[in-house]
């Protein structure tokens, strides 16, 4: 099935005085049903592209269309957008039951329909019987429900969350990230999530949108902003990882060679595009597709370097260490995981560090 099209961003820049908050921003579209995930060090522009989506900010120049109309003059009650806010924005003195319905209220939908969406939802997020208590009664896993309740019992057609779970306790905030993407699978809502979280985007989203400076720096899903970064930013954002620079000094069919400080290092990979010889890159390695090798094991010899242990955490299910390799100004960082068996190596012994046979690459 073709993909339903229902939100496009184009050239979309808002500037607050002398600050670009978001900056020519275009998003190609998102799709129905799809959770996208606008994720960026803080002030990099999330918030206010989203309170631009929902009709909160005007755009300084650029046009937001929702189901190929222009929605830039259409205020945020008429828009099928719905927002949860940061602080959730709870009335008070209201109980679960009048959060939740305020919105049909103010739309005249009848009582008795009312009662029926309310009664639905409250089920969705499962907060049944729970509908007469007020806001100070509730945990604030609860308050977090009954605010996405109020949000997606108007049947918007896209949901708006602003760091929706930055308020909550560790434990909490990874069992409601489960949650939201249940509800939002259940209903098959298209959802816009912002966070600065790496890890939430990761788990949660369709597609991620990297930002920085009110820019867009790469829109992918979970796995090609992991495993095929588009520039430093992205790479050093998402997760722990190695970097090192080097020069393509040949190639042969899918086989680079890349001349670094710590020596030859071969890539046999054939989705480096436009990479060449001569061209100037920085190999990017994730901690985890590095190996250590005991010196006795003799089998492997390329990308095969002296290290020695610099220290290490045992984190139960891997060990990270801090390895130096001669050449390397940086250390690096690489994880094993379940290392029962092989047990741990000491810090100051020497290991020979494996790199992998085909990793990606950044052209300068
Ligand atoms: N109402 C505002 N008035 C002036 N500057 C603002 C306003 N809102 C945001 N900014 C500025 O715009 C930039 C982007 O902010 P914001 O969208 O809140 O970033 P994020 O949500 O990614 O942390 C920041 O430099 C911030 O200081
Ligand atoms: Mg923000």
């Amino acid at each position: 099935m073709a993909n339903e099209v229902v939100l496009q961003i184009k050239n979309l820049t808002k500037k607050f005085g002398k600050v670009v908050a978001v900056n020519n921003l275009s998003i190609e579209g998102i799709n129905k049903g799809e959770f996208v995930t606008f994720l960026g060090p803080s002030g990099c522009g999330k918030t206010t592209l989203l309170r631009m989506i929902g009709g909160f900010y005007y755009p300084t120049s650029g046009d937001i269309i929702m189901n190929n109309q222009r929605i830039n003059d259409i205020p945020p009650e008429q828009r099928k957008t719905s927002m949860v806010f940061q602080n959730y924005a709870l009335f008070p003195h209201m109980t679960v039951y009048d959060n939740i319905a305020y919105g049909l209220k103010l739309r005249n939908v009848p009582k008795d329909e009312i009662k029926q969406k309310v009664y639905n939802i409250l089920k969705v997020v499962q907060l049944e019987g729970m509908e007469h208590r007020r806001p100070a009664e509730l945990s604030g896993g609860q308050q977090q429900r009954v605010a996405l309740a109020r949000c997606i019992v108007i049947e918007p057609e896209i949901i708006l969350l602003d760091e929706p779970l930055s308020n909550l306790d560790a434990n909490l905030r990874v069992l409601m990230r489960e949650e939201i993407r249940r509800i939002q699978k259940t209903l098959n809502l298209t959802t816009i999530f912002v966070t600065h979280d790496q890890e939430e985007a990761m788990s949660m989203s369709d597609r991620i949108v990297v930002m920085k400076d009110g820019e867009i720096q790469q829109i992918g899903s979970p796995v090609e902003i992991y495993e095929k970064p588009s520039n430093l930013f992205v790479a050093s954002f998402i997760g722990y990882i190695n970097l090192i620079d080097g020069k393509i000094v040949s190639k042969s069919k899918d086989t680079y060679t890349i001349k670094t400080s710590i020596g030859e290092i071969k890539n046999i990979n054939s989705e480096l595009g436009d990479i060449s010889q001569e061209d100037e890159v920085t190999a990017v390695i994730r901690p985890e597709a590095i190996d250590l090798l005991d010196k006795r094991n003799n089998e492997i010899k390329e990308n095969r370097f002296n290290g020695i242990v610099k220290d290490y955490t045992y984190v139960g299910a891997l060990v990270r260490y801090r390895v130096e390799v001669d050449g390397f100004d940086d250390t690096f960082i690489v994880d094993i995981s379940n290392p029962g068996g092989r047990g741990i190596f000491k810090v100051v012994e020497k290991v020979d560090v494996l790199l992998p046979n085909k990793f990606h690459c950044i052209k300068k």
